[in-house]
């Protein structure tokens, strides 16, 4: 089980110190797949970088298993169990996807066995296996290349930033199988995923909702789903008629608003 304790984040910028996380406690259960969503800017990633290990909360505590796992760093997180894939997937220079594969799996992981998972993010594998992770890959195929990544670490915790960002539709169904087939396989992990998307939040068992740096709703999903769509929890910038809009359309709204 994975626990933050009473976990805060500042940042210092040019106008003093921002508070970005503040006394976040949140409990994620073993073999639970939980969906945060909630407003841009909340300190979703944030928090997920927390997590992960990339930054360090300015207080508080986080534990893992009971362990207190606060001042462990990315690489010593991932030896521990716990994955995570980047909203913004990073290029590495010079890598191999075979390479970056074996490195997030922390063995020698077979072609085979990397190619098993590349499947299973629907990439024709062979074509894929010994590309080099740099600007001539798309971003979908970047995204979908770390989610395998995350797959092949069998983790006991992982962690996926807007995973649908830069998906196309055919893979977004795709996508859901797969969060679905880790769910089944990954026997005592859990799964945290951040998400702005219905068809995620509808296959969590908890969704916890990050507004303004703070925990605003958690609890299972059939409690906070329904409530959840066309609420403050779910707002978007885009507001018509102080309705909030998602979707396709949404560009287009704003730009009418902009003329009128
Ligand atoms: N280093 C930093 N310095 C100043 N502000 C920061 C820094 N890092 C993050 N922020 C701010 O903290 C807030 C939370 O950012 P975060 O990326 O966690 O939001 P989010 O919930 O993931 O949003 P989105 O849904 O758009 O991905 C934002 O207002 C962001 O601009
Ligand atoms: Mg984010």
């Amino acid at each position: 089980m994975l626990e933050l304790k009473n976990v805060s984040y500042q940042v210092e910028d040019e106008l003093g110190q921002k508070e970005i996380l503040h006394d976040v406690n949140l409990k994620i259960e073993d073999k639970k797949y939980v969906v945060i969503t909630g407003p841009n800017g909340g300190g979703k990633s944030t928090l997920a970088k927390l997590i992960a290990g990339i930054w360090k909360p300015t207080a508080g505590q986080i534990l893992l298993d009971g362990e207190d796992i606060t001042d462990l760093g990315i690489t010593e997180r991932a030896r521990k169990g716990i994955g995570y894939a980047f909203q913004q997937p990073v290029r590495f220079k010079g890598i191999q996807v075979l390479d970056l594969m074996r490195i997030a799996a922390g063995k020698n992981l077979s072609a085979a066995a990397a190619c098993e998972y590349l499947s299973e993010v629907g990439l024709c594998a062979k074509d894929y296996i010994n590309r080099e992770i740099n600007a001539s890959l798309s971003g979908g195929e970047l995204k979908r290349i770390e989610i395998a990544t995350v797959l092949a670490r069998a983790t006991k915790l992982s962690v996926f930033d807007e995973p649908e960002a830069g998906i196309d539709l055919w893979s977004f169904q795709n996508l859901i199988q797969v969060f679905q087939s880790i769910k089944k396989r990954n026997a005592g992990g859990s799964i945290l995923i951040i998400s702005h998307q219905e068809r995620i939040l509808g296959i969590a068992d908890e969704i916890v909702v990050i507004r303004e740096g703070q925990v605003s709703t958690q609890g299972p999903k059939d409690e906070i789903l329904p409530g959840l769509i066309g609420s403050a929890d779910a707002t978007m910038e885009c507001r018509k008629n102080g309705i909030p809009h998602t979707g396709s359309d949404e560009k287009e709204d704003c730009r009418e608003e902009d003329q009128e």
